[in-house]
């Protein structure tokens, strides 16, 4: 499945430019899945819950459906971040997967960084595989990656594509990116943001470089650190199946569940 992770630069609270600057650089790539940032078109750093209260939008809310509309008309599915207002009025840091037929599937991050644990709710969705046109794929939110049983249940839930929005401040997902990928046999989108947002004196800088690795550990995507764009790559569900590293050994049925720590 030809796969393509859009990188931005949003302006901090400018929801209808983002949105509008973020479907100018999924048209430059053909592609039937379309990955994009954690809190895409908001912008990320909140300096109060009223401020969270005033971007937070439901899936109802026209910004979402947006995003619904131009999935239908371009017969494409999308995945983004944004920061969700749920039914009961609680705000959660989510990520969207969008299907053409409007089938939507809603996860919310259960690694909350730093000042997002002053306004968000900690994800309540776990982690769910969604099979799309013969695709499986899971969603992961940024700090998710720093726990990496996130990505391991993701592989044992049968995920080929883990699709995981981003607005990276630290170093080295991109890089630890590769471990991930061949320690599960799944292929890896990380798609991140550039550009700095300061906000009342405290500067964040997101490091771009969105990577989509493939199950063997190759960089099929390594994007520029400071430029906008979008970048594609084909995805082969075959590769990531395909759990046998040699005739002996194969990385489902050789773990030991009986050695490792029960967290349930
Ligand atoms: C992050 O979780 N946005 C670093």
């Amino acid at each position: 499945m030809r796969t393509a992770l859009v990188q931005n630069d949003p302006a901090w609270g400018q929801v209808t430019e983002n949105i509008d600057q973020i479907f100018g650089l999924m048209s430059k790539e053909k592609a039937s899945l379309y990955i994009l940032p954690e809190m895409c078109y908001t912008g990320y750093q909140m300096r109060s819950k009223d401020e969270l209260e005033q971007l937070a939008d439901s899936v109802e809310s026209e910004n979402i459906q947006r995003f619904f509309r131009w999935s239908k008309e371009n017969d494409a599915a999308v995945i983004l971040g944004f920061p969700e207002r749920a039914a009961d009025g609680r705000i959660y840091n989510s990520s969207i997967f969008i299907m053409p037929d409007g089938a939507f599937n809603i996860y919310r991050k259960s690694h909350l960084f730093y000042k997002e644990k002053l306004f968000f709710e900690p994800g309540n969705t776990g982690f769910r595989v969604i099979e799309w046109r013969g695709l499986k794929i899971g969603q992961a939110i940024c700090f998710d990656w720093y726990f990496s049983e996130s990505f391991k249940t993701l592989a044992l839930m049968g995920a080929d594509l883990i699709a995981h929005s981003c607005n990276l401040v630290m170093l080295h997902c991109q890089r630890v990116d590769f471990a991930r990928a061949i320690e599960n046999r799944v292929f890896i989108a990380t798609v991140n943001r550039i550009g700095d947002e300061e906000r009342d004196g405290e500067k964040l800088h997101y490091t771009g470089q969105s990577v989509c690795v493939d199950p063997l550990g190759n960089y099929l995507i390594d994007a520029p650190k400071t430029e906008t764009g979008c970048f594609a790559a084909e995805i082969d569900p075959a590769l990531s199946r395909d759990k046998n590293l040699n005739k002996y050994n194969n990385l489902f049925q050789d773990r030991r569940e009986i050695f490792y720590k029960n967290i349930h």
